[in-house]
């Protein structure tokens, strides 16, 4: 079984991306039977949905760009997580974040290819609550129309998902009540994938 991460920032190997990793991280050192891979949408050439229904028959995409090599990673039928990790841009996801959600609803179009994977959610804003929970919860509506199991960050916070605050005078990596939360999203996401589909 499979646990994919989703990093949606526009710049690579910044604050998105470290938070992620500590997430995969605590899936790796706490659930070593689980398989993960990160999926970097930064550099890529990933443009919105043209609504062309071109994807209403199989599962491709009429735009040429670099979604259409996700396809295969997505279509595993291994896959039991999906983690999606966004920063907050004015109070919600990034547009990055949008344009791959938005892709994917071939998945739904073509069986429901997504149904009962498990999904969870992290934000990272620059200010403490710069719209975190808002940002999560809009990647959640996604998920739950392609017919996900969601999950949050589970016990002993037990909220929406990772919480970051990028904004920490000495870095993110000090922002640890955040840490925190994506560690424990991590665990979650894996534990109930486990339930499912180990
Ligand atoms: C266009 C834009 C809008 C932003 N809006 C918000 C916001 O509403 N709330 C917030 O807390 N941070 C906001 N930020 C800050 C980013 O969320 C923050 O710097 C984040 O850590 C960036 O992630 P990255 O380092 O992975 O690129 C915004 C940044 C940009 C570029």
């Amino acid at each position: 079984m499979k646990i994919i991460g989703i990093s949606c920032s526009p710049r690579k190997g910044k604050t998105t991306r470290t938070s992620l990793d500590n997430c995969i991280r605590a899936i790796t050192e706490n659930f070593p039977e689980i398989q993960t891979e990160i999926i970097d949408l930064a550099g890529m050439d990933l443009r919105g949905c043209i609504a062309c229904g071109h994807c209403m028959k199989d599962l491709e995409c009429s735009q040429k760009d670099d979604f259409n090599d996700l396809i295969p990673i997505l279509k595993d039928p291994g896959l039991g997580g999906l983690i999606i990790a966004t920063p907050v841009y004015l109070g919600t996801m990034s547009s990055q974040c949008k344009a791959f959600l938005d892709r994917t609803v071939m998945f739904r179009r073509n069986g429901f290819l997504f149904r009962d994977i498990v999904g969870g959610v992290m934000a990272v804003g620059g200010v403490r609550n710069g719209g975190q929970e808002i940002s999560i919860q809009h990647v959640q509506s996604a998920m739950l129309v392609h017919d996900m199991i969601l999950v949050g960050d589970g016990k002993p916070g037990a909220h929406f998902g990772g919480t970051m605050w990028s904004g920490h005078p000495d870095g993110i990596e000090k922002d640890d009540p955040g840490l925190k939360t994506v560690e424990s999203l991590g665990k979650r996401v894996a534990q109930v994938a486990l339930k499912i589909h180990g």
